[in-house]
């Protein structure tokens, strides 16, 4: 059990690690930026998130959060930021169930926030339903960029959204490097497994696939990509793996690690064929890419023999098989591990901070639709990043920029 002086290790651990945050918020806490703005955010309950809502707060924002997963807001987290954030209203149960977590974002809504920053596009959605008046969101992940994107094109967005999720240091540090090497951690931490000489499949080449894959090939796995865009299929030939159909690769691989944002990736077809002992986990926002309401009407005694760790057995009776299921399907990097390190969420959080603080002065003039992180924005994170690490690049020089215009 946490005391109250090892949350406040834990956040000012965080704190430390996530210097291009600070940065940002000593230049925008002196005029409080935003002390005219109620900000609703619903976000995973880490200690990063804590960095982020304080940050905001001191820049003068009200802040209203709730969790944006039913298993992976951290007990000292809370406790932590119940007994020493203020500005913020923390909607969150210790044991948070899907009823009592969306009640939690009807919470936040009901404090009426004018800037909304969601993970996943739950809280959005619930905002567009309830006829929300909000100037403006921001939106954190992927799965909840294709939702927003969906509304945007059947013109039923009410609000301007920042895809925040779109630049690219959020693409390539998060989702990328972060995701990828936390997913792994997950694995470890909830199995014990050697990755060394594992035969891993990773279900998506994307920005999340990738990273894992990479990861897991540094660790010594043997990696096959399962992919459905031709494009991302070659680049995985490419960059050295093998590339399959899942069908082909259930019964001689040992972890299948789903990367796709689509649902029912593994599903009824696939699970009497994998090979024994297999471990199946989720990387990917939601918990449906393993079909894992049909894993538990198939076996109703499954059980799980360490936490995190649920055993199904097969139910034909010629090959009776046993499989295991971590985190039951939930992102296994934030369930299973602490989710991306801070100096990964530094650069996420930056880029929402940034977001939130250009929505504040430029919602007005926004339609209700989409937008890509400005580039502007992204290249300047870029800057203060290698600033940080003492990397210093090249700059064109005024005749090679006049080239450009010829
Ligand atoms: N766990 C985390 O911390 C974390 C961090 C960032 C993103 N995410 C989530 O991870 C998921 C992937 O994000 P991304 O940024 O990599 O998206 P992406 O769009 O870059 O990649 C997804 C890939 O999956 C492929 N795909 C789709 N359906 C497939 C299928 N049935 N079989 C095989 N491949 C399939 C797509 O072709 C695409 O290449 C999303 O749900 C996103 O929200 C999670």
């Amino acid at each position: 059990m946490n005391s109250d002086s090892d949350s406040k290790k834990g956040y000012l651990w965080a704190k430390s690690r996530m210097p291009i945050l600070n940065r940002i918020v000593r230049k925008y806490s002196k005029s409080k930026i935003l002390s005219d703005f109620k900000l609703g955010m619903c976000l995973h309950i880490t200690y990063e998130t804590a960095v982020l809502v304080t940050a905001l707060s001191r820049a003068g924002a009200m802040i209203s959060l709730c969790p944006a997963n039913p298993l992976s807001s951290k007990d000292h987290v809370i406790d932590y930021l119940h007994s020493e954030v203020a500005n913020v209203k923390l909607f969150v149960n210790n044991r948070e169930d899907y009823s009592s977590f969306y009640k939690n974002m009807d919470r936040v809504l009901d404090t009426k926030p004018q800037i909304i920053t969601d993970d996943g596009g739950e809280l959005h959605k619930k905002a567009i339903l309830r006829s929300q008046n909000v100037v403006g969101g921001t939106e954190e992940t992927t799965s909840g960029v294709n939702r927003l994107r969906m509304l945007s094109k059947d013109g039923k967005l009410t609000y301007p959204i920042i895809a925040a999720n779109e630049s690219i240091m959020k693409l390539l540090l998060d989702n990328k490097f972060g995701t990828g090497q936390s997913t792994i951690q997950g694995i470890i931490n909830t199995t014990g497994v050697m990755v060394a000489n594992k035969r891993i499949v990773v279900c998506g080449y994307g920005w999340v696939g990738k990273g894992v894959a990479r990861v897991a090939k540094g660790m010594g796995a043997k990696v096959t990509i399962a992919e459905v865009d031709p494009l991302l299929a070659i680049e995985a030939y490419l960059d050295g793996f093998e590339v399959g159909p899942l069908e082909k690769l259930l019964a001689n691989n040992d972890i299948f690690i789903t990367c796709t944002g689509q649902f029912n990736v593994i599903g009824r077809d696939h699970f009497h064929k994998l090979k024994e002992g297999a471990i199946l986990c989720n990387a990917g926002h939601f918990d449906v890419e393993i079909d894992v309401n049909y894993l538990n009407e198939m076996d109703p005694s499954h059980f799980d023999p360490r936490p995190n760790v649920t055993c199904y057995h097969t139910n034909r009776s010629q090959c009776k098989k046993k499989f295991y299921l971590i985190t039951r399907g939930r992102v296994v990097n934030l369930v299973g591990a602490e989710g991306n390190s801070p100096e990964v969420m530094d650069i996420s959080f930056s880029n929402q901070f940034l977001a939130i603080v250009y929505l504040s002065k430029a919602a007005s003039k926004m339609t209700n639709r989409v937008y890509r992180m400005p580039k502007k924005l992204d290249k300047k994170l870029a800057q203060l990043v290698l600033a940080e690490h003492g990397v210093e690049i090249d700059s064109l020089t005024p005749d090679q920029i006049s080239y450009f215009k010829r």
